[in-house]
């Protein structure tokens, strides 16, 4: 059965291009092999990440996720069961907010500014949505 978790979090520090870059690989490694797919978003200290694949590996995840020292004030913002995955073919996309349109960070927040923990979880899937279509997530390797 699959399901799909949605959290927001604050980094406990600025994370420089390598540190992502060390931490991106390291999700996609395990989440392929754990039969994971989704995506981050970083942003002025932000993550907001949704990751999809099977109750047990989800659950799995978000504990080890939650215990990270690399974030705080973890935020759970939806769980739901999932008919079919929007992520299938990322172990984990990197959204870049920087090659985003403002106008769509606005068209759901209330400020041109990526604030998950004010955004309804409705917001957030239709935010989701708008970073495939407008295709900022990138997924080397
Ligand atoms: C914002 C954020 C997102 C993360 N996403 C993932 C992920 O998708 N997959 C993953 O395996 N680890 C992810 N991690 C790393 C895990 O928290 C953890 O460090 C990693 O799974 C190793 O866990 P372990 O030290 O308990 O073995 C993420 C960490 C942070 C801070």
């Amino acid at each position: 059965m699959l399901v799909r978790l949605i959290y927001a979090s604050r980094a406990a520090a600025p994370m420089n291009a390598e540190e992502l870059a060390t931490l991106m690989k390291g999700a996609r490694s395990y989440n392929a092999h754990a039969g994971i797919t989704g995506v981050l978003v970083y942003s002025d200290g932000i993550f907001l990440q949704l990751i999809e694949g099977g109750r047990d590996a989800i659950n799995a995840l978000y504990k080890r996720i939650v215990c990270d020292e690399r974030h705080h004030h973890v935020t759970l913002l939806s769980y739901d069961e999932l008919a079919e995955r929007r992520f299938a073919g990322w172990a984990m996309g990197q959204a870049n907010l920087s090659r985003l349109n403002p106008g769509i960070l606005l068209k759901y927040s209330e400020r041109a500014q990526l604030d998950p923990f004010g955004m309804s979880a409705n917001a957030v899937l239709a935010l989701f949505d708008e970073l495939v279509a407008t295709a900022v997530i990138a997924c080397p390797g």
